[in-house]
């Protein structure tokens, strides 16, 4: 008898379907979000997972799966899986690395871009009728940040963080970085990281969420900040203080912010961040092109096949 597979979304691309082929597929089609309970359910009796960063692998769920022999995550970042859970078992963990670079650096530069010259503060006062109302404009009106010959501090230089560092370089920017293992790459001085945030005009997180990384950017590193600093986070809600980034924020310590993850996904109604005008936001769309979350999907579906298959996954977290 076929393996059994689920798979806890539908996937763009076009190797589900060889996927398929290769199993006895169960697809969870919605509406909304699976919950925990659910993915419990239908992944009882399954030999294969094919999950999203939305779905919660904790060691609880791993240990009620006896049958379960891979977990492939259409992500680059594994952070919802209990991984250590999986490799005692000899689970394998496939991820999908690469072919979000240059899509998530872009989010990355347009949410600088947008914190930096307020476009999101100045669509609302155009789309709420305010500068008809008001018939304002004046040398001051909703004057930014240039990002030219501004320096910018990119936090994590792996492979996004390069791409970001090659888009400031062509916008005008001084880039420097700090990296957990240093790591010399033409045009970016590398500094500690303290030095790096009291010396940035633009600060960028690209750093996977892991124990060493959570609340890395506590309140006394957002403390040391260069005052008007902008920050942007397309990497994992946990790496800061969302807390004490949205009072530096509010008190004007900090000029903006670009925001498109969080400690809590999706984000609730009341957090400080939401209220505030400064704050560009998004719901974790780095890598959300089309072309780019069918390549995603294509990988996760080929490192389920290679599980399947008895071979090694292309892309594998815990080899
Ligand atoms: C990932 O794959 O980990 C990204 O956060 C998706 O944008």
């Amino acid at each position: 008898m076929d393996k059994k597979v689920f798979v806890t979304h539908a996937l763009p691309g076009e190797r589900i379907l060889a996927l398929s082929a290769h199993c006895d597929m169960n697809v969870w089609l919605g509406p909304g979000l699976l919950a925990a309970e659910a993915l419990r359910e239908e992944l009882a009796g399954c030999q294969g997972l094919l999950c999203l960063l939305t779905d919660r692998i904790d060691r609880e769920l791993v240990e009620a799966m006896p049958q379960l022999k891979f977990v492939s995550s259409m992500s680059v970042g594994v952070d919802h899986v209990d991984v250590a859970a999986l490799t005692e078992r000899g689970i394998p963990l496939g991820h999908t690395p690469g072919v979000l670079v240059e899509t998530t650096a872009d989010t990355t530069f347009a949410l600088l871009l947008a914190a930096a010259r307020r476009i999101v503060e100045a669509d609302r006062f155009v789309r709420q009728g305010e500068w008809r109302r008001e018939n304002r404009w004046s040398p001051d009106f909703f004057t930014g940040k240039d990002v030219e010959g501004a320096t910018l501090g990119i936090v994590g230089l792996g492979a996004i963080g390069q791409a970001v560092a090659r888009r400031a370089a062509a916008f005008g920017m001084q880039v420097q970085a700090w990296n957990r293992s240093p790591r010399q790459l033409p045009g970016i001085s590398l500094v500690e990281l303290d030095t790096l945030l009291q010396s940035s005009d633009f600060v960028s997180l690209h750093l996977p969420l892991t124990a060493e990384t959570c609340g890395l950017l506590d309140a006394r590193r957002i403390a040391l900040m260069k005052p008007g600093a902008v920050l942007v986070n397309t990497a994992r809600g946990g790496i800061v203080d969302e807390r004490a980034l949205a009072e530096a924020l509010a008190s004007g310590a900090l000029f903006a912010a670009g925001i498109d993850v969080f400690e809590e996904e999706p984000v609730p109604e009341d957090h400080p961040l939401l209220g505030l005008p400064n704050v560009v936001l998004a719901p974790h769309i780095g890598s959300a092109t089309a072309r780019t979350r069918a390549r995603m999907a294509d990988i996760a579906a080929d490192n389920a096949i290679a599980a399947l298959s008895g071979e090694p996954m292309p892309h594998c977290v815990n080899p």
